[in-house]
């Protein structure tokens, strides 16, 4: 139903339109109030009509507008009461084991910055992984052995700022762990340190054994990564599925045996088919985590952008969820629109000056004849109802 204010709201607003200058005269830099062009003000309407008019230039509009006494924050304001809604209690390595214990399954999803950590972390997700495919999906690169440990570090600082209760782990990057232990447990350190993650993820088998009982000795909990390990794509010779024979599905069984031994708390199967990562699940006593490994594992993972569309081509593995980056270019296109014809900013979208406060700054830049439109609309306000604040409620 259409009530009182919303229709005063819509007059404004086709007012605002009619009202709005050409083109033409419009200057492409803001050049303050003294350069407003000429005004198109029709007889027949309110002052705050007129008011909008003097507003109509996307370049040169003030920042405040004596329409617009809507209460805004900045996004670059971080927001408190975001973080409120944090209800779940912290998952922590006890709980991956209850639920592991109780079969069921672990949810595990990827993050790579603030926003996409606080979304999986408002989700309820059980684990956050900031993994290093974030290399390609977040930052460009051909492969994910490109990236750094720094690079790394200041991603996963980013998704701890957005985390709360998820259990957070962070990838170790190629070239930070596989020359020795110490060089492992070294550059574990700074993730838990600087990263502020709670895990380190490593890709590989039996062959990282003493690194992974050093690790988890120091008290670095450690989640193992075997079947298709990224890093080692090119000498893999791609990113292919893994564990197809049965040699290899055997050989892949020792790896997780090895993993388990030397003290993983969890196992990532990437790329392997179903009834080998069920038998690997089955003959553990530690979860497994399936990305493309079918639902025989102890819990899944995906990347976010796979999963959302966001990342060119989905793998066979992902279901995609939705399919953001239509949604993001049609809506980037419709704002892009809005600007070019002016329709955004409108009234809602700008900061509010008091009225008498408007007409003496309009009086002191020399705006004489916009001064006395804020002030007809000053007297209105006084003497009946006030029309800016009907036109805005
Ligand atoms: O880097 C990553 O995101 C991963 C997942 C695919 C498991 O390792």
């Amino acid at each position: 139903m259409a009530t009182p204010t919303r229709v005063a709201a819509n007059q404004l607003r086709r007012a605002f339109a009619q009202a709005t200058v050409p083109r033409s005269s419009r200057s492409s830099h803001s050049v303050g109030l003294v350069a407003y062009p000429a005004l198109k003000l029709s007889e027949n309407m309110t002052t705050a009509h007129k008011l909008c008019a003097f507003h109509s230039t996307p370049s040169q509009r003030p920042t405040a507008h004596p329409l617009c006494a809507q209460k805004r924050s900045y996004s670059s304001r971080p927001s408190e009461a975001e973080h409120l809604h944090h209800v779940r209690t912290k998952v922590t390595l006890a709980t991956l084991r209850k639920l592991y214990k109780r079969r069921e399954p672990i949810t595990v999803m990827t993050a790579h910055d603030f926003p996409t950590g606080t979304l999986v972390d408002k989700a309820g997700i059980d684990m956050t992984l900031v993994g290093d495919s974030l290399a390609m999906v977040a930052l460009g690169y051909t492969s994910t052995s490109e990236i750094t440990l720094d690079e790394m570090l200041h991603h996963c600082r980013a998704v701890a700022r957005g985390t709360r209760s998820s259990f957070l782990v962070a990838d170790m990057p190629f070239g930070t762990y596989e020359t020795s232990p110490e060089q492992a447990v070294a550059n574990a350190v700074r993730i838990i340190k600087e990263g502020k993650a709670e895990a380190v993820k490593l890709e590989g088998g039996r062959e990282l054994a003493p690194t992974i009982a050093r690790l988890t000795k120091v008290g670095i909990p450690v989640l193992g990564h075997i079947g298709l390990t990224p890093q080692r794509q090119a000498s893999l010779g791609g990113y292919k599925v893994q564990g197809k024979t049965v040699a290899k599905a055997m050989a892949l069984l020792e790896d997780a045996l090895a993993l388990q031994e030397a003290g993983c708390y969890g196992i990532v199967l990437e790329a392997v088919p179903e009834p080998v990562a069920r038998h690997v699940t089955n003959m553990l006593s530690v979860p497994t985590i399936g990305i493309g490994a079918g639902v025989g594992c102890s819990g899944q993972v995906l990347v976010q952008q796979d999963m959302l569309g966001l990342y060119g081509r989905v793998p066979k593995f992902c279901k995609t969820y939705r399919n953001l980056a239509d949604e993001i270019v049609g809506a980037l296109k419709e704002y892009s629109a809005d600007v070019k014809s002016g329709a955004f900013p409108a009234e809602e979208h700008c900061y509010p000056m008091p009225q008498e406060e408007l007409v003496k700054f309009l009086r002191t830049v020399g705006q004489e004849e916009a001064a006395k439109v804020a002030m007809e609309g000053h007297r209105h306000k006084v003497e009946q109802k006030p029309v800016a604040e009907v036109a805005m409620a």
